[in-house]
């Protein structure tokens, strides 16, 4: 089975096509970071006028690289939330219209069930009950995920995504953009321990996430310390990468902390980490640590899957057109589309649960 993926959520235009929902034929990815660094961020009028621009060379790349005729393919799976309204909507439209074209079933996909797919390609099969922690730039959630296309949210940011977070710090001790790879590569040469920062807790005593506070503390920090902002083009001072190292680890120490607490309570039988920020290696072992100590395999996408691409809506899709699921040509952007399926209590889920041991 050949699916053609398409992707253009946010500031990446991609577009791939999978075979069996496991297999990458082609993946292309036109990114935008050259052009919205220097607003600082992801400009959204100027993101739609790319994806516009990019959308057609993205596509046929698509094809010619998997040497793959449009016709053969079996369906087209695009994302239509959540996103940007301008940039879902080029490749909702463009998804639409190939398929009425082509005369192929379409389905639209929800672009964070997208990154819970994204570890198929390069791992073994997910055993469920899973739980996933998928991080970028626009979300933070911990999803309990059943059985395949089952979705509970277990732990959601209260405000910033930890990908935004990352991104915010940057600019602040400014190390430049996207945050997540710089404060990475500086926080290597950095001591961890160096500022402690508290991991914030919620006063209903939810396992909710929150990164907006932490920015407070560091410009606090920045401010009450004197310590001045890395100068573009010039290596920081080893203060900021003391502070870039000591943010990374109050991060990572939540999202870990917070997903071993769920863990112990749901008893999954594999970790799924995945979205832009699962590129960051400091993360990586610290989850690997707490799946090791949890007996579970912990499965990440490799750097390329981790941050937006096509290849893993198109797997997302595969199987829900497996499944008979299909989206007629009334299929819209939904901005702030919601992945959560499973509406039952927490206690009569975890009866449900298959324990591993
Ligand atoms: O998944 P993604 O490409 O887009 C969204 O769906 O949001 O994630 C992009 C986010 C950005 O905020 C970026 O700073 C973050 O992922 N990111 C990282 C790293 N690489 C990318 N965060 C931490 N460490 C990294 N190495
Ligand atoms: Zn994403």
């Amino acid at each position: 089975m050949l699916v053609l993926g398409i992707e253009s959520s946010c500031d990446e235009t991609a577009a791939a096509i999978v075979r069996d929902g496991r297999i990458i034929e082609s993946s292309v990815i036109a990114s935008q970071i050259e052009t919205h660094k220097k607003f600082g961020g992801v400009v959204p009028e100027i993101a739609s006028r790319e994806h516009l621009v990019k959308i057609v060379p993205v596509v046929e790349q698509a094809f010619s690289d998997a040497k793959i005729p449009k016709s053969a393919i079996d369906g087209i799976a695009v994302t239509n939330g959540p996103g940007l309204v301008g940039s879902l909507l080029v490749g909702v439209s463009y998804a639409k219209a190939m398929a009425y074209a082509l005369k192929k079933p379409l389905i639209g996909v929800n672009h964070i069930e997208g990154h819970v797919y994204s570890v198929v390609f390069e791992n073994p099969p997910v055993q469920y009950p899973a739980l996933a922690l998928i991080v970028s730039g626009g979300h933070t959630n911990v999803f309990w995920i059943p059985e395949p296309g089952k979705y509970k949210v277990v732990a959601r940011t209260r405000d910033d995504a930890a990908g935004e977070a990352f991104d915010k710090i940057a600019k602040l001790l400014g190390l430049g953009y996207p945050g997540g790879p710089v404060i990475e590569k500086y926080a290597r040469e950095g001591n961890p321990k160096a500022v402690h920062f508290a991991v914030p807790r919620m006063g209903d005593g939810r396992p909710d996430f929150s990164f907006s506070g932490l920015k407070t503390a560091v410009s606090k920090y920045v401010r009450e310390t004197g310590i001045s902002p890395a100068v573009e083009g010039t290596a920081p001072s080893q203060e900021i990468k003391d502070l870039a190292a000591s943010f990374q680890d109050v991060v990572v120490r939540s999202l870990v902390g917070t997903v071993n607490s769920i863990a112990e309570t749901y008893k999954p039988l594999t970790l799924i980490v995945a979205g832009g920020v699962a590129c960051n290696q400091y993360l990586r072992s610290a989850a690997t640590e707490a799946a090791s100590s949890m007996h579970i395999p912990v499965y990440f996408p490799s750097p390329n899957l981790s941050t937006d691409n096509a290849a893993m809506i198109a797997a997302a899709g595969t199987a829900k057109l497996i499944a008979g699921e299909r989206s007629d040509l009334s299929l819209n952007a939904d901005v702030s589309m919601r992945l959560q399926n499973i509406e039952v209590e927490d206690d009569i889920l975890r009866k449900t649960v298959k324990y591993k041991l």
